[in-house]
């Protein structure tokens, strides 16, 4: 059987695509492998958010072209965000790859490796689509307790730094049967917890002509899944946040009491320039109206330092939020000019010393922050769906609680796949020892 190595740079949707093409693969008759030398293909699923990114890809596949000289029959191929967006001058930068393909043509990656290893030209796939582009029911997932399941691609928001739209394409919704169907096979295998993809979930159903398939109704239908026992998703943008979703928040079972919820910035002068369309004073509102519903909510977020012309003024206003709402956890990300995206038209004017500073600023300001509420909770019960023995202990078991928080276990004999009921006795600021 030949094998196949894919590796993933990039977020959750990448790694559901990955899933996705382990799954076409396996019905070509590939075996997945993790080793690079026992590889016959190997496929890197890229990432374009951040230049950073982009370079590790470029590098990754520099290597693997090295490794392609020795084994001139090896058969590469560079998929996802960075394949759509840089199309054919990738053959140019690395003249050893066999194809590009491109976020919407993923079904047509077995064609394309076989098609390779017939004729040794450049092959490349990257045109788009109207309609819903990847048949996620063919998904090879690694483990059955926990899935990632796609609900929405694309993104019709255009915030001013992002390239997601360029290439990922419009919103498109998948349909709400689909998605039912699928969880509930997935509950027959066992799955426990699902986290809804998209890359703004709050307007899914936008387009799909039918009135019944909102957000709020298929996070109902979701939780009416038996053996389903938690429901997650990521991301939402506070402009989509609709009342009925905030109320359903501590009133469906199943939905964790745990939202990502990304403000980028706290300055109403920099949201404006990013195209955000909220103000912080509307965010903090429904951070509110949130708790409020839902005390027990933990929030994570995304943030972005070094905006262009983001000066120290509008820099402590993130810091002020930041204070303000206490987040559990935040992603804090130094700003990247993305070709293509109305913001790098602007000059790129904050030093990468500053971008440095303010990154390490919130980093250690939301260390502190993690920390103490996760020392609150000490003394307290928490709900873990056991996952497995800990990767740095095997003598420990670790899971997750329902706000998505870290739990070792000391109990080694805790079952995996078990919801369990414990104490936390101690905390840092990721984890919380139970
Ligand atoms: N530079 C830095 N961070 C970015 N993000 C998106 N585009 C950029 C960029 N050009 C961040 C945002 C988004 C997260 C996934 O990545 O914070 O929410
Ligand atoms: Fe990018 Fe904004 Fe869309 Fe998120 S909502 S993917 S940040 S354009």
């Amino acid at each position: 059987m030949k094998k196949v190595y894919i590796k993933n740079f990039g977020c959750q949707m990448n790694e559901s695509d990955s899933e996705v093409m382990a799954g076409l693969l396996a019905a070509a008759g590939y075996a997945p492998t993790d080793r690079e030398d026992a590889a016959d293909v190997i496929i890197l699923n890229t990432c374009s958010v951040r230049l950073s990114a982009e370079n590790k890809a470029i590098g990754k596949m520099r290597e693997l072209g090295k490794l392609k000289a020795k084994r001139p029959e090896l058969i590469l191929g560079f998929c996802g965000c960075m394949a759509q967006k840089h199309q054919e001058a990738l053959f140019k930068t690395l003249p050893f790859l066999d194809f590009v393909c491109g976020t919407q043509q993923i079904r047509r990656i077995p064609e394309l490796i076989e098609q390779a290893r017939k004729n040794r030209e450049y092959l490349i796939d990257v045109s788009v689509m109207d309609e819903y582009p990847v048949d996620q029911s063919v998904a090879v997932r690694e483990g059955m307790l926990k899935a990632w399941v796609p609900i929405m691609r694309g993104c019709d928001n255009y915030c001013s730094y992002c390239v997601v739209p360029y290439v990922r394409g419009r919103e498109v919704s998948r349909p709400l049967k689909d998605i039912v169907s699928e969880v509930r096979r997935l509950a027959d295998g066992g799955c426990k917890e699902v986290t809804l993809l998209g890359q703004n979930v709050n307007s899914y159903g936008k387009g799909l002509g039918d009135t019944k398939a909102t957000f709020p109704r298929l996070l109902e239908h979701l939780n009416d899944i038996a053996g389903i026992e938690r429901i997650r998703f990521v991301t939402s943008h506070p402009k989509d946040i609709s009342a009925e979703l905030i109320a359903q928040f501590g009133q469906l079972p199943k939905l964790c009491e745990y939202l990502h919820f990304p403000i980028q910035a706290g300055s109403d002068r920099i949201l404006s320039l990013m195209n955000r369309k909220y103000t912080a004073g509307h965010y903090l509102d429904i951070v509110a109206k949130l708790r409020d519903r839902c005390p027990g909510i933990a929030l994570s977020t995304d943030i972005i330092v070094g905006y262009p012309t983001e000066t120290e003024d509008d820099f402590q206003k993130t810091v002020e939020v930041m204070r303000l709402i206490a987040y559990d956890s935040a992603y804090i990300f130094k700003y990247s000019t993305r070709e293509g995206t109305a913001a790098a038209g602007r000059t790129d004017d904050v030093p990468l010393k500053v971008k440095e500073e303010r990154n390490q600023a919130l980093l250690a300001l939301q260390e502190k922050i993690s920390a103490e509420k996760n020392q609150a909770l000490v003394g307290s019960q928490v709900e873990i769906l056991v996952e497995g023995a800990s990767k740095r202990n095997p003598a420990r078991m670790t899971g997750r609680t329902r706000q998505n928080k870290i739990a070792v276990l000391e109990d080694a004999a805790a079952l995996a796949g078990k919801s369990i009921v414990k104490e936390v006795r101690r905390a840092t600021a990721v984890t919380l020892y139970c």
